[in-house]
């Protein structure tokens, strides 16, 4: 059974009692135990896009949905972030700055039912290699929505500031291949 207002106020204590990750990890971890319960309570996703559950200076929780085979190119949170999938999967590929650009340094295929954590520092892209949608809560311990972030172009890999209306972009014309497939 899973409870999502029950879930926001385990994160908030966590983040609260523990700076790091950890005790943040442990809270998604326990709730994507059972992926099809998460499904379930937050309902079947209908298309992509983020949805945010809740946000303060210094916890962000999102309901991510990924349409089939769409890329989010890289980018920083200026967080750690931790990923809980509860259905489908999302392939992470981790970059390295060199410079004003990046290169790749390592890759993580993730999958329902294990929670993730990535570092404060860290730059990646993700992709969702199936052709199905695929959904997973992230939470990070910080504003998402601050300013300060950075993408990099994944044609040139030069770094940019992190442009909102861009992502929302993405997701939209992810949605419009989706649904004309
Ligand atoms: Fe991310």
């Amino acid at each position: 059974m899973f409870d999502l207002e029950r879930f926001i106020e385990d994160c908030r204590h966590a983040r609260a009692e523990d700076e790091s990750h950890k005790a943040v990890r442990e809270v998604v971890n326990e709730a994507i135990t059972d992926p099809g319960a998460v499904f379930a309570a937050l309902g079947e996703p209908r298309e992509a896009g983020f949805k945010e559950l809740y946000r303060s200076d210094s916890l962000t929780i999102l309901n991510f949905t990924w349409a089939p085979l769409m890329t989010l190119m890289p980018h920083n949170h200026n967080a750690w972030a931790v990923i809980g999938l509860y259905s489908g999967r999302e392939d992470n590929i981790f970059w390295r700055k060199n410079g004003n650009r990046i290169e790749a340094a390592g890759a993580d295929s993730l999958m329902p039912g294990k929670a993730v954590a990535l570092g404060k520092d860290i730059v990646h892209s993700v992709t969702n290699p199936i052709e199905k949608l695929t959904s997973a809560i992230h939470v990070y311990g910080g504003d998402f929505f601050a300013d300060g972030r950075s993408e990099w172009d994944p044609e040139t890999l030069e770094e940019a500031p992190f442009d909102f209306d861009k992502s929302r972009r993405i997701f939209r014309e992810a949605n419009a291949r989706f649904s004309s497939a």
